[in-house]
């Protein structure tokens, strides 16, 4: 008798399951806000003392951009308390699904050196608001400071994401007086992939929430001259260089050293000009140039080597630091295609933070340290008046190369 019965109860059961299973999605979709923050990372746009910059994405494309900050630590004061607010800009973007979502940028200025911020974004009605987060801005004294270089996490899936976030933890573990993070770029794999750039973010949230991620594009950030996505994710300075694509090219200053951001995808001579005049104003002790393919080295752009290099050497560059290889090197001090004692630029690549490596490239007369470890890895660079020291590190914790750059304090 109950076997008579039995596959009319199991399929029964299984049909109220599934009814049950898509209501509750549906009340999921429903209860979703739709301007609720997604993909939220914070970088420099304006001055890092006084200033900064916010980007999420929404689902629905309507609304506005509201940034709410406050001065400490406590959250519930955005309830009661001096809430400083924000407005930004909203846009959208195309998504692969052929629906369009919401691009919200806004920038808190006018800030205090030195201090500590709690801030939450969304668009100004309850239950549009992103989790608060804290945030301290740039001392107003130019002291030694450490900050993050990572390259390639260049993931797809959410587990290959997931080592990214891992060397991110170790990074800050083994440097938690770090300030924020140059990523060389190839962040994701397919430029256009948004679930991909909510992987990257959500499993860095911890982290970029809080301390600026300053991107470097790369050839799975600009394909075919279009970046849209990638800039659709940054809030950066807008001093690039005219005719890249804004948001592929900047500079900022923090501390003693003046960083400067260059996009080997395309116009790397219009670029070389932009460098010139972008070096000649600066008046910083240290000069970081961050560029993604290498400049010298086996899958080097030649125009980046013939247009670029002359103006780090002119302008005495210390610091190139790369991405795209997917092993590790580090050169001797190079200068006009040689290596010299001092005076020339350090060209350094760190492994990937994400799951490809490649077989180790032929040794080149210019590599100091080379070799593939097959291991993500990440450097935090610490700089004072006179000192830069590097260290790179594996996500084991595992200290793998280090060097000391030093400027003579009488000059
Ligand atoms: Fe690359």
């Amino acid at each position: 008798m109950l076997r008579k019965y039995a596959f009319g109860i199991i399929t029964l059961l299984l049909v109220l399951a599934a009814v049950l299973l898509i209501w509750m999605e549906q009340r999921q979709t429903v209860t979703q806000p739709p301007n609720k923050p997604q993909s939220l990372v914070t970088t420099f746009k304006g001055d890092p003392k006084t200033s900064r910059a916010f980007t999420w994405h929404t689902k629905s494309t309507e609304g506005e951009a509201v940034l709410q900050v406050l001065k400490g630590s406590s959250a519930a004061a955005f309830e009661s308390g001096d809430v400083l607010e924000f407005r930004g800009a909203t846009t959208a973007i195309e998504n692969d699904k052929g629906v369009f979502q919401g691009v919200r940028k806004a920038e808190a200025s006018g800030l205090a050196p030195g201090t500590g911020y709690m801030y939450r974004v969304g668009d100004g009605s309850s239950g549009g608001w992103s989790e608060p987060a804290a945030f301290e801005t740039e001392a107003e004294e130019s002291g030694p400071f450490t900050f993050l270089n990572v390259t390639d996490s260049q993931g797809i899936t959410e587990q290959d994401f997931e080592l990214w976030g891992k060397t991110l933890e170790k990074a800050f573990e083994q440097f938690p007086e770090a300030e924020f993070i140059v990523h060389n770029g190839d962040l994701t794999e397919y430029p256009e992939d948004e679930e991909a750039w909510k992987s990257l973010f959500g499993k860095a949230s911890s982290w970029i929430r809080s301390y600026p991620l300053m991107p470097v594009t790369g050839n799975h950030e600009e394909v075919d001259k279009d970046a849209e996505r990638f800039v659709s994710h940054f809030l950066l300075p807008d001093n690039g260089s005219d005719s890249s694509i804004a948001g592929t090219t900047y500079s900022f200053d923090y501390g003693p050293v003046h960083f400067v951001v260059l996009n080997t995808e395309s116009k790397a001579k219009d670029q070389a000009q932009w460098l010139r005049s972008d070096l000649e104003a600066t008046d910083k002790e240290w000069i970081i140039a961050a560029i993604h393919r290498p400049a010298y080295g086996g899958s080097s752009d030649k125009s980046v080597l013939k247009q670029w290099v002359p103006v780090f050497d002119e302008f005495g560059v210390d610091l190139v630091l790369q991405g795209h290889n997917h092993e590790y090197s580090r050169s001797y001090p190079l200068k006009d295609g040689k290596v010299v004692e001092s005076g020339g630029a350090v060209y350094a690549t760190v492994n990937s933070s994400g799951p490809k490596f490649n077989e180790k490239k032929e040794d080149q007369f210019y590599h100091k340290v080379h070799f593939q470890n097959y291991r993500q890895m990440f450097a935090g660079i610490r700089v004072d008046d006179n000192t830069l020291t590097y260290k790179a590190y594996d996500v084991d914790g595992r200290l793998m190369d280090e060097f000391i750059l030093k400027h003579d304090p009488n000059n």
